[in-house]
């Protein structure tokens, strides 16, 4: 059994790893911002330079960086720099937010249980790309999003919280994921909020979510 933050931390120190727009980047800084979650984004970084997501970050005075996975020999020396710079900046939690690489050993390694991340589909169905696609053409009556533990599976760590939204009868890709962003942008910080509380328990693939502290 692993109490995934052992007590409640005042300020959760956030790196956020993001590949593109950064709406879910966003719904954590406001919330932040309005005092609905103790946290704090410390660093956002992105595998492309020319996310949006780094642009946002900037304008709101938080740290962006591009680290750039062409410049490095093999995907482990990436990761290294990767983890570099989540420690440089003393990353509690790691959140993937819309980050669109495949992390190994090496990261994933490195911080064990504190790397979340957010898929718009409810796991295990429709894991990896086009999630909301591979929904559409299955036929599934309801979707959603599922913000989880990442571990070295593709979409597979332990979940934390899922959101369910239906499909509706002539939705195509762009409204249907309209619909499940609306909710990845309340799960997520809900995850947050819940790790900060130190709240989370982990038992294999359990994951407990332990009753709010009373004073
Ligand atoms: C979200 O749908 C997220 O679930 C997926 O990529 C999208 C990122 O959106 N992994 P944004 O960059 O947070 O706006």
């Amino acid at each position: 059994m692993i109490r995934v933050m052992p007590r409640p931390v005042p300020q959760l120190k956030l790196a956020v790893l993001a590949s593109g727009r950064g709406s879910n980047f966003e719904a954590l800084q406001n919330e932040i911002e309005s005092q609905q979650l103790p946290a704090v984004i410390r660093v956002v970084i992105s595998d492309k330079e020319k996310a949006p997501v780094l642009e946002k970050a900037r304008q709101k005075g938080i740290s962006a960086r591009h680290i750039n996975p062409g410049q490095f020999a093999e995907r482990q020396l990436y990761e290294q720099e990767l983890v570099r710079v989540c420690e440089e900046y003393e990353a509690d939690l790691v959140v993937l937010a819309g980050y669109m690489r495949i992390l190994g050993e090496t990261f994933v390694g490195s911080f064990p249980w504190r790397i979340i991340n957010i898929h718009p589909a409810l796991l295990p169905s429709f894991p990896g790309l086009n999630a909301q696609r591979q929904a559409l053409e299955y036929g599934v009556r309801y979707s959603g999003c599922t913000v989880h533990f990442v571990d070295l599976g593709v979409d597979e760590g332990p979940i934390i919280l899922q959101a369910v939204v239906p499909v509706i009868p002539g939705d195509d890709e762009e409204s249907l994921s309209e619909r499940i962003l609306k909710e990845e942008h309340r799960l997520l910080p809900q995850a947050v909020r819940l790790i900060a509380a130190g709240r989370l328990e982990l038992n294999g693939r359990q994951v407990t979510i332990l009753p709010e502290e009373v004073n």
